[in-house]
């Protein structure tokens, strides 16, 4: 069966960086007959600028349509005086709330030869590999009432309100279990169940999640003492599941502990398990059009994409490992230069990867 990846360029570096990984696309394709398909839309400040929207009807029918959506990145100074209803970034969004993406997974990896990058000690950070599963469109970040409100004493109020049923938790519950399947089998659960009542309840619903997956281990941690544990011992993760809010942080704070934003891809997923993958890192304005940006994170999103939805484990473990070993061979872009390595070009880390590939 044919499988369809739309392919969304976006602004800055975005079409320099998808256009290696659209090589790498191609060359496991063909290596493992895997039958992919794919073509290119306008979306971000490039489609405003054709078409008036940030997100045009035709590229929103085509990523409906699509197995797999692969993006690089949206925005830039050219847009940013625009009319919020139309700048770059609502492209991004309407893709995200009309495919209903509720789980955002946001791999945090440290290659072994990029461990000084980060701020912490070596041996603390060097082999990472966590997987942030974060849901995405409830919480407190969605719930309703909100607002700022007089109060009869004449003073604000500022309110929120943190809700999450027991669908849209086990949903977010099943996706982060069927991606520990995928990896180290492990799910550690976040919560602030010792003053949340909506984390009591997804505590148990994960527990119940956890019978469906009795190949995987569930651990639950409180919100405070995950953010300690992630700074003090992060290798001790493998999976970890939260709510939006604290995803939101935890996610960044994992982030920075690679110190290297051109290195980190990301998923966001719907409940038919498509999805749309893209680089953590925006469209680098400040160096856009100079053949100098690290494709590796898109390069990289699109393994995530073969592993989680197009059914295409070993290719995805394939790229991951060329890319392993370019850096062995001590090729960096200008973002992850290092001495006694060779700084090269967007293009030229594209040519290493594919030439990794077919080794
Ligand atoms: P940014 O991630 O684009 O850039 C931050 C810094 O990291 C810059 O110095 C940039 O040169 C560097 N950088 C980022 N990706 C790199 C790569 N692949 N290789 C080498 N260096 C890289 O964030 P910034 O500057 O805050 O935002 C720039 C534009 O991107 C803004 O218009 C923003 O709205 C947009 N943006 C878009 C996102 C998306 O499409 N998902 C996410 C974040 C920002
Ligand atoms: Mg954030």
């Amino acid at each position: 069966m044919t499988k369809n990846v739309l392919v969304l360029p976006g602004d800055g570096i975005g079409p320099e960086i998808v256009a290696q990984a659209v090589r790498v696309l191609d060359a496991v394709n063909e290596q493992f007959s895997l039958n992919i398909q794919h073509e290119s839309a306008l979306v971000g400040g490039s489609a405003y600028d054709e078409t008036g929207s940030p997100l045009p009807e035709t590229t929103l029918a085509k990523a409906k349509a699509a197995d797999a959506i692969l993006l690089g990145a949206v925005g830039g100074p050219k847009w940013d005086k625009l009319d919020m209803s139309v700048r770059p970034e609502k492209g991004l969004l309407g893709l995200r709330s009309n495919l209903e993406l509720f789980s955002n997974l946001r791999p945090a990896i440290l290659y072994p030869q990029l461990a000084d990058a980060s701020s912490l000690k070596p041996e603390i950070v060097a082999g990472l590999d966590i997987l942030i599963v974060r849901e995405l469109t409830g919480g407190i970040y969605f719930g309703q009432p909100r607002g700022i409100r007089i109060l009869e004493n004449g003073e604000r109020e500022g309110f929120n309100t943190y809700v999450y049923n027991e669908s849209e938790i086990r949903r977010i519950g099943r996706s982060a279990f069927e991606a520990a399947r995928q990896r180290g089998k492990r799910v550690c659960s976040i919560d602030k169940s010792n003053v949340l009542e909506v984390t009591v309840l997804w505590k148990d619903v994960m527990e119940e999640v956890a019978k469906e997956y009795p190949d995987v281990e569930l651990t639950h941690m409180l919100v405070d003492n995950a953010a300690m544990q992630l700074v003090r011992a992060p290798k001790q993760f493998d999976v970890m599941v939260t709510g939006n809010m604290f995803g939101d942080i935890l996610s960044d704070a994992a982030a920075m502990l690679t110190g290297s934003i051109g290195m980190l891809p990301s998923a966001s997923l719907n409940a038919e398990g498509r999805g749309m993958y893209e680089p953590c890192h925006g469209s680098a304005p400040d160096i856009a059009g100079k053949g100098i940006a690290n494709p590796l994170a898109t390069i990289l999103s699109v393994a995530m994409m073969l592993r989680y939805s197009l059914d295409a484990k070993e290719a995805a473990d394939a790229i991951e490992a060329a890319v392993s070993q370019v850096l062995d061979l001590g090729l960096r872009t200008a973002d992850i230069a290092s001495k006694g390595c060779e700084t090269v070009s967007t293009q030229a880390m594209g040519d290493a990867v594919l030439a990794a590939l077919k080794a």
